[in-house]
């Protein structure tokens, strides 16, 4: 039976992807920050473990407690929606801290049991943001196009070893809790100067013009995610839902 590992799975995609592996048979190490086993149907094949990204301590214990895997989804992640100048250099490392290094040192962590076994695959759910400059998410779009550079890298350096990278990238999917944790994390930043009111206005309505269609639905991405982790013919990078799909081309 095989072993997947998921990040973030307290809500939104990571939680979807965790029932859709469940429900096909698969062993799920469903992670989270503050473990809840009520939100995914009891199993003998589910753990749930605790896991922060940003937290070295955590991610030994959960590599320790979560044994062999054959498939690893670098999911949790944070959004923030600010000019760079209402960005504390706390929240510049908050949100890097979270969406790339994150990313970064969990996989660092599992590598060496994928390079044992000579097997396995790592999929980053990044954003299809990386695909289209928008104004008030520069530290956002930094922080998953940095995930994508690395797992492009990543790809070749570790498929001589039989270890798959795969990328993925949602689309806006207004029915997750992204935007409800993002508003959270930014209510403690500054206001923005006055002297981006107008830009802020006019960017928003943009953001929002249609805002009440779901361009990606989760399903979109546990879609990507499974293709990527059971198809070894599935493109590297997967747009996932309508809006990516149309940016992608
Ligand atoms: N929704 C969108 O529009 C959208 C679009 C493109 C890409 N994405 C990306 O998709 C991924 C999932 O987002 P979502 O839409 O499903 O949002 P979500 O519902 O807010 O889920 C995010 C998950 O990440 C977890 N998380 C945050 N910080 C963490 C940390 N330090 N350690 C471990 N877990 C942490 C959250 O856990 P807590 O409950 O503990 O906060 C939650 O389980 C993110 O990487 C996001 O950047 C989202």
């Amino acid at each position: 039976m095989k072993t997947i590992l998921i990040t973030g799975c307290s809500s939104g995609f990571g939680l979807e992807i965790a029932r859709h592996f469940l429900a096909r048979g698969w062993q799920v190490v469903a992670t989270m920050r503050t473990p809840d086993p009520t939100l995914l149907p009891e199993s003998e094949r589910l753990r749930i473990l605790p896991l922060d990204v940003t937290d070295p301590a955590s991610i030994a214990a959960a590599v320790a407690e979560a044994g062999p895997l054959d498939a690893l989804v670098n999911n949790a992640g944070i959004g923030w929606m600010a000019p760079f100048e209402a960005t504390t250099p706390e929240s510049l490392r908050q949100i890097f801290e979270t969406n790339t290094f994150g990313t970064f040192e969990v996989i660092r962590a599992f590598l060496p049991g994928f390079r044992a076994r000579g097997a396995g695959v790592i999929v980053n759910v990044s954003s299809s943001v990386t695909l289209l400059p928008l104004p008030l998410v520069p530290v956002y779009t930094a922080s998953k196009a940095a995930v994508n550079a690395f797992s492009e890298c990543l790809a070749l350096e570790l498929a001589p070893l039989g270890i798959r990278t795969q990328l993925v990238l949602p689309g806006r999917a207004p029915g997750t809790r992204f935007g409800s944790n993002a508003r959270a994390i930014m209510s403690d930043a500054p206001q923005a100067p006055a002297d981006y009111a107008p830009f802020i206005a006019s960017a928003l309505e943009g953001f929002n013009a249609g805002s009440d269609e779901e361009p990606t639905r989760p399903e979109d991405v546990v879609q990507a995610v499974w293709r990527a982790v059971t198809d070894e013919d599935s493109p590297f990078c997967q747009p996932a839902g309508r809006d990516a799909e149309a940016l992608a081309g």
